[in-house]
This record gives C-alpha cells, structure tokens and sequence, in this order.
C-alpha cells in the first residue's frame, strides 16, 4: 500500500526529553513496573481503578469478552453523576470548584461541586417532569456554557443517554443525528458569541426540530437575552422549568452496561456514526487516564480547550476531570478574540495547571509570535497536553519552549471517538518523551503495528495501527448498525483496526501519522471526505463531486474539492463560493473547502471507480502515481494542467 510506504519515510526525530526531576517528585505515578504489572493481568490493573470508585452493587466479572463484543464490570451498578458529583459532595470537595466558566465577552461563572451538583438534581428532575425516561435519548444542542456539562449529568442522573452535537455543525447536520438517536428532548439556547458575533442557535435548532417528529419538547437556555421564537406548548426557557424544580433526584442505579450516551462521528460514508458509550467502563477508563495522565493533584485547574461536542470535551471536560474530583475549566469561544493571548490570558487569570489543547491551535499559535504569550505569566502550568492529529515536532518544540518554559512535560495524546479514553500516551512522570511521537500504549492498553492481516510489523515499517485486545471505554456498538460495529473488528477477527497507519521506531515508540481510509482531519476537527460529497452534489450546478484531504500548515489537513458541473452551469468565483456554502449549510462552516477546482471528469478505474490516490496526488500538487489502471489517463494531465503544475 502506497500509503503504509509513506509512513515509512516519515523523518524520526532524534531529540528526547526526560521528565523534570522535580515534576517526578511529586506525580501520581512513576514506577516503569507498571506497564509489566498491567500486561500480566490487565484486569485486575482495571479493576484496581475501579475500586477508587462508588458502586451500588459491586461487579461479578472484570470483563465478558465474545469478540467483537465485550462487556465490563459485569453485573455492577452505578451512576457516573453520583460519581462526579454526590461522591465528592459527601466530603472536602463540597465547595470546591468544580466548573470554571469564562464568557467570549469576559464574564464569569464558577460552579462548585455542591452547586453543580444542585443544578444537576435539579435539572433532572426538569427532564422527568418533561416526561424523559430512562432510556428515552436527549438531543443536547448547547455552545460551551455550563448548562450544557448540567444537561449532560442530569441526563446520565436518570439514565436518558445524551446525544450532543457541536454547536457550530448546521440545523440539517443536527436533524440528521436527531432522526438516528431518535431524541424525545432537544435543550438548545437563544444563541451564542464567537468572534463578536451573536450566533443564532435557535432558529438552527428550529429547523431540526421541525423536521424531526421525535421531539415532542424544545429546552432553551437565555444565554445571550434576544428575543427569540418560542412555540407554545413545545419550548421552555430553562431557567423558568428550574425555579420549581426539586433539590434532589435519586440517582438512577444503572447497570455497568447501560448506554450513557450516543456521539457523532465522521465515519467513511456519507452518513455519521453514533458511537455508543456504556456506563461503567467508561467510567474507569476517564478517570485511570486522568490520574495518571494528567497527574491530577487537588489543587489543579485543568484546562481542555476542546469543545464538549466533540469526545475530547465529553471524556476529558466533563465526565474525566468531574470524576477525579479536579477544576475543569470551560471557555467559551476561540483562541484569537478579541487579541491572539485570550487562551494565556485565561490560563494566567485561572492559574491554570494543566493545560491540553491541539496541534492546530498550537501551530496558530507559532504563527501568531512569541510575544503573545510572553505578555502572561504562564508560571502556574506545569503540564501540556495535545490531542487531534499528530503533532509535528516543530510545533513541539514550540509548546515545549514558549509555552511549557521547559519545564513541563509534554503528553501529546492518541485516542478517537470509539476508544472513549486516551490509549496512547506518555505517563509524565516516567516516559522520556520525543517531540512527534505519542511514545507507548497506557497500561493495559495493547496496541501493534500490523499488516492487513494483523501480523505486528518490524521496527521502522509502516502499519496499520490496531488495539488488540478490548479496553474498558471502548465503543460498544454504532447505535442502530451492529454491522458498522463489527467491521472495525472483521478485518481480523478479534483486533480492533483504528483506521490510523503508524510505525514503530526501534525504541518502540508509536509514530502515529494519521488516517489511511478517507476520514480528514480539519483543525482537529474529524469529516469524512463522503460527507462533504453529498453535500456538494445536493447542489443543482453538480452532477459529481470527489473531495480529497490534503496537508495543511496551519489547519493539518485541508479539503479539495474536485466538482463535475452540470451543463448549462460555468465555473466562476461565485460559485465557488455558492458551493462553499452550500457545505457549511449542509454539515457546518468547518467542513468548506479550501479549494475547489471544475473538472471535465474524474480519474475512475476501468469499473469507474473513483481513484483517490490520484486525487490525493493532484491536490498536493505532486508527481502522479501509476495512472495506468485509469479508464482514460488523459483526463489526469488536464486536469494537473488546469491546476498549473
Ligand atoms: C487523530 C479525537 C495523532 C487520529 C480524540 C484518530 C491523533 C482521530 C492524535 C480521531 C494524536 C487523535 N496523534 N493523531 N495524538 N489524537 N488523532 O474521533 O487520526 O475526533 O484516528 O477523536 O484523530 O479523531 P476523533
């Protein structure tokens, strides 16, 4: 495969950096023993993690194991809110902070354990009086406020599964996951600020809604004060369904395999995946990789910039940090406004410990110049993380620099929707780190390089990377499409494919390059090529459309579009621009093309299939692979000519 040869030639990074004898003195973990202790018996490595937490009844088995599909903590019972909340009420935590909240406009909210535990029980019970049951699936369509971790806790209080989608993705994009989750509830808000500008949530979530005829009722939260429509007898205002609404509601016992919640994601088809995420494992999974990934001390505030649409901000926002009992700190918007130093800003403001963000960010960052971080005081951080794509060892060295002084540890973090938790990873007190790569697998985590028929690879070779053995976070099924499930596990029966490719170095370090099927990585922000596709044919000026990733230097990956026209229909900047829109209407403004260039027709194979690879090539403006097998290879050279290169 010609991709698998490209990771081959990937660059190996020479320089390693040990973790400060100081930052060692004090982590949570820092005996290499570990790894051998977990790989002689995985389960009682996890079951170890699962007794720090409160059970209602205790499991009868660590793990239940018909491949593909696994169950674990067998028979146990609890509830992750109880867990993130009542748990820590119970003792010093009670008026800790919880939840650190920072508006765009500057405003403030800090939520302690006790209050955000209040606001959940009473939450709850707002979604019961609504009529949502156990079981009955929530749509929650909220920007990054506080009521959106609230709706998510009082959601999983009375085991209703959440399914949230981002913010910024469009009304058809949430009416598309809305008709699969089949959602009784949506909560949304009267809109939201990006940029200085109001966003107009609402009359998004209105379209959806309409088109949706399992929402019987619509929550709104005022989170800007504008005047919005309300449609009687279908939409409340949060704030006035929370006035009367009882203090407490008995948490729900659920079972450790009861689903806590559906997430979208950008699978190879045009249509997104709900991956499905039980309760107990998933549980153990957050809370093992914040503790000793994040090295959580009392006295934290952790940051993830992430958005809670995405697994980043569900696992590593809310349900991790809420479970270790740490400060997670939410910000509303984006790095840039209203100056490039808001995020050193917050982080010297908050005193922020732990900082975690994405190799995107971070390259923007680089751009943007030293001196913005340097205006802030960044001395209360002593430990970076990223997550997203992988991180080039520029911007490393960078985040390394400028931002960690050098003196704090870096884990850059390899994990998806599906794992749930971060499975590859430095642990900070023990890993010598090198710039680019995610170093080791966690404990008890197995990962491989191997070839299409799941043989390990040697050292230096490039790879498929594959899990090989079930992990507790991971993704129980695709909600409605057992059979999607089972092909990340039929490639070889038994050995989860990640659809990453990879390598080792001889060390053994993971050097993680990216996707090898036709999922992109925009800033972070995981599309499927096929998604895009039918968005731009939904267009009438389209009769096809191939869009490919190409690498990006700010963004990671970018998209080209190569488009067919209709006859009758001329190419112009207008319409590039029309079909640009036509994207961010269809799934939202972070999937427009970057470019997009008219062809005669598309290089097919012989039974027409669309060649990507040479696509690939074309938008990266290299030499063509083999063109042979096309039907007509001329159609290649005019199309590079058009391009002019
Ligand atoms: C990529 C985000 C390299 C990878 C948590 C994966 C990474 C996809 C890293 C999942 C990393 C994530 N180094 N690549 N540290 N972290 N990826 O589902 O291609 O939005 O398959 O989950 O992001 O994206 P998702």
């Amino acid at each position: 495969m010609e991709e698998l040869k490209d990771i081959e030639a990937l660059l190996v990074e020479e320089r390693t950096f040990t973790p400060p004898e100081e930052f060692v003195e004090r982590a949570n973990i820092t005996d290499p023993g570990i790894y051998e202790e977990a790989r002689r018996d995985p389960e009682r490595f996890w079951a170890n993690f699962a007794q720090e937490l409160e059970w209602f009844r205790p499991w009868k088995k660590v793990l239940e194991w018909n491949p593909p599909y696994a169950k674990w903590f067998v028979g146990g019972k609890l509830n992750i809110s109880y867990n993130c909340l009542d748990r820590h009420v119970k003792g010093p935590r009670k008026n800790k902070a919880a939840i650190i909240w920072e508006g765009e406009p500057g405003d403030t909210r800090t939520l302690t354990y006790f209050e955000l535990y209040r606001e959940v029980n009473k939450f709850a019970n707002v979604l019961k009086k609504l009529g949502v049951k156990k079981g009955d699936r929530v749509a929650i369509y909220l920007p990054m406020i506080p009521e959106l971790p609230i709706a998510m806790l009082a959601c999983a209080r009375i085991g209703a599964p959440h399914s949230v989608v981002f913010s910024a993705f469009s009304s058809k994009a949430l009416q598309e996951r809305t008709e699969d989750s089949k959602a009784k509830l949506l909560i949304t808000a009267d809109g939201y600020y990006r940029g200085g500008k109001v966003e107009q949530l609402k009359e998004r979530a209105d379209e959806a809604a309409a088109a949706c005829p399992s929402i019987e009722k619509v929550v709104v939260v005022k989170r800007i004060g504008r005047e919005v429509p309300m449609q009687k007898g279908r939409d409340f205002w949060w704030d006035e369904l929370m006035r009367d609404a009882p203090a407490y509601c008995e948490p729900e016992q659920m079972d450790s395999e009861d689903m806590l919640y559906i997430l979208y994601t950008s699978g190879t088809t045009g249509k997104p995946k709900g991956v499905v995420h039980t309760t107990g494992g998933y549980l153990v999974g957050v809370y093992a990789t914040m503790k000793w990934i994040f090295d959580i001390k009392e006295e934290d505030t952790f940051w993830c910039t992430a958005d809670i649409g995405w697994v980043t901000g569900h696992s590593y926002i809310v349900y991790g940090p809420l479970a270790v009992g740490t400060t997670s700190l939410i910000y509303e918007s984006v790095p840039n406004y209203p100056q490039p130093d808001r995020f050193w800003e917050i982080v010297e403001k908050y005193s922020v410990n732990i900082f975690y963000t994405a190799p995107t960010a971070i390259r923007a960052f680089t751009r943007d110049g030293e001196e913005w971080p340097n205006k802030h005081d960044l001395s209360s951080l002593r430990l970076l993380g990223s997550v997203g794509e992988p991180i080039n060892p520029e911007a490393w060295m960078w985040y390394h620099r400028v931002i960690g002084k050098e003196r704090c540890p870096i884990v850059d973090t390899w994990w998806q929707t599906e794992t749930g938790m971060i499975l590859i990873s430095p642990l900070p007190g023990i890993t010598r780190t090198k710039p680019g790569s995610a170093t080791f697998p966690f404990p008890g985590v197995e990962a491989e390089i191997v070839d299409k028929d799941g043989r390990p690879v040697p050292p230096g070779r490039g790879g498929y990377l594959a899990i090989m053995r079930p992990w507790p976070a991971m993704l129980r099924t695709i909600y409605g499409d057992p059979a999607r499930y089972e092909k990340y596990w039929n490639q070889v029966p038994g050995i989860y494919f990640t659809g990453d490719g990879a390598k080792k170095d001889e060390d053994g370090y993971f050097w993680i390059v990216g996707r090898i099927d036709d999922v992109i990585n925009v800033s972070g922000h995981r599309l499927s090529t096929m998604e895009v596709e039918s968005a731009l044919v939904e267009h009438p000026a389209v009769v096809e459309a191939a869009a490919v990733g190409k690498s990006h230097p700010l963004k990671g990956q970018a998209l080209t579009a190569f488009v067919i026209l209709a006859p009758g229909y001329e190419e112009s900047p207008a319409l590039v621009q029309e079909l640009r829109n036509k994207v961010a209407e269809v799934i939202g403004p972070i999937a427009k093309p970057d470019e997009i260039i008219f062809v005669p027709d598309l290089p097919k194979t012989r039974s027409g299939k669309i060649m990507r690879r040479i696509l690939k090539d074309l938008a990266e403006r290299r030499e063509l692979g083999d063109t042979t097998t096309l039907r007509d290879p001329a159609i290649v050279d005019e199309i590079r000519k058009k391009m002019g290169y």
